[in-house]
């Protein structure tokens, strides 16, 4: 094939990936999310502290994070004492300077672990370890034994971000009250308030600038695993499908893309349409916010918002973190304003009902790679 030809090519799918057509060709697409397993490390663990326990952390491990790094570690120091923590390899120096999505995150997963040990009839104490978001401890947690609570477990694997598929719609008041729960810090902005406009407008601004930084787009182009090989192998991060890049043009992607290719003008220019087409979908936005910024009150967010992702489904409802606001300093400094909120904004969430409610399609690591069992004298476990 002659270079012009080949070129032509080239540019030609490069264009349908940055428009994004070809929506409805999904079939095939990388590795499946849900393992035949339960995955490497399940059964050794199962063997050191019963199954319960064991699936009460692979529960946890559908909690949502930024770029989907995962950040969290287990320690088990017995049986009942776990230490979560969080890798260093997997933080987001770029993007997530101060640790402050990583802290969010990590409340997702202790809301998940502790719901699901509830479930499985144990109460947790927990206790924060760290004094500030870079010390590798962060909680302690202590299971005891309790009633079981009713709880469908199912929720949390079926939890995912949704990016596309939105209806226009406002949401309910009623369907907005069970989403919440009766919890405060959570604000509905719909389609048509000047703070939804000013949201919509200021995500692609701060995306637009975002993509001009480097040192951004490297590490963005670090987390995006577009072969099934790297997916298969990390088993974390961003894959096409989790993008909404999937028929023709995932499959194109996943077979010829590479982390260079984030670095493209076509790539970032690709980024900013996206947003764009995402924004102008929405039925609105849902802010969380926070009484406080440390530690302790940004893992209670964290918590807080999981236990309105995981109701979500029920309603119908997809939602869209959209941190791009946040993390851009000078976009940031005046969310609060804009907002009129008195309080400090901690996540944006494109919120609306979807036209479909498909599978999750983001990977999770196997519990090897971030449980890890100090020796300790073998102990009879309760099991089922
Ligand atoms: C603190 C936080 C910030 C996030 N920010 C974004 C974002 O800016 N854009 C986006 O598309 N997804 C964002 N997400 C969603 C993650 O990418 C998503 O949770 C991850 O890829 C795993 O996918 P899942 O939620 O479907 O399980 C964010 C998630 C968290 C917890």
């Amino acid at each position: 094939m002659s270079l012009s030809r080949r070129k032509f090519l080239i540019r030609s799918v490069q264009c349908i990936v940055a428009c994004g057509i070809l929506p409805g060709l999904s079939a095939c697409d990388g590795p499946g999310r849900l393992q035949e397993s339960k995955g490497r490390g399940y059964d050794d663990l199962v063997s050191r502290i019963g199954r319960e326990r064991a699936d009460i952390i692979w529960y946890a491990s559908f909690a949502p994070s930024s770029h989907n790094v995962q950040p969290w570690t287990v320690t088990i120091k017995s049986p009942d004492k776990w230490i979560i923590g969080s890798a260093e390899d997997r933080w987001l120096n770029e993007i997530d300077p101060k640790n402050r999505e990583m802290l969010l995150s990590i409340g997702a997963f202790i809301e998940n672990m502790v719901t699901a040990a509830r479930a499985y009839g144990f109460q947790v104490k927990t206790r924060v370890l760290a004094r500030n978001p870079f010390d590798p401890e962060l909680l302690s947690l202590e299971l005891q034994n309790d009633e079981r609570a009713e709880y469908p477990l199912q929720r949390m694997i079926e939890r995912r971000t949704m990016r596309t598929g939105f209806k226009n719609e406002d949401i309910d008041p009623e369907d907005f009250s069970f989403l919440v729960g009766g919890e405060e810090g959570f604000s509905y902005f719909p389609p048509l308030s000047t703070q939804a406009a000013w949201l919509d407008e200021a995500t692609i601004a701060a995306t637009s600038q975002q993509v001009e930084r480097e040192n951004v787009q490297e590490e963005l182009a670090r987390w995006i695993r577009w072969s099934d090989a790297d997916a298969r192998k990390f088993r974390n991060g961003l894959t096409p499908e989790a993008m909404d890049i999937t028929g023709l043009a995932g499959w194109y992607v996943r077979n010829f893309y590479g982390s260079d290719d984030v670095l493209a003008k076509d790539f970032r220019k690709a980024t900013v349409e996206r947003v764009k087409k995402q924004v102008a979908e929405s039925a609105g936005w849902i802010i969380v916010t926070a009484e406080k910024s440390g530690l302790t009150a940004l893992i209670e967010t964290g918590r807080r918002f999981e236990r309105m992702f995981l109701r979500a489904k029920d309603r119908s409802i997809g939602i869209h973190p959209m941190s791009q606001i946040l993390e851009e300093k000078n976009f940031a400094e005046k969310a609060a304003a804009m907002l009129m909120l008195e309080k400090q904004p901690q996540l944006l969430l494109r919120v609306g009902y979807m036209r479909d409610y498909p599978s999750p399609v983001s990977l999770r690591m196997p519990l090897d790679d971030f449980t890890r069992v100090s020796i300790f004298p073998s102990m009879s476990v309760r099991t089922e």
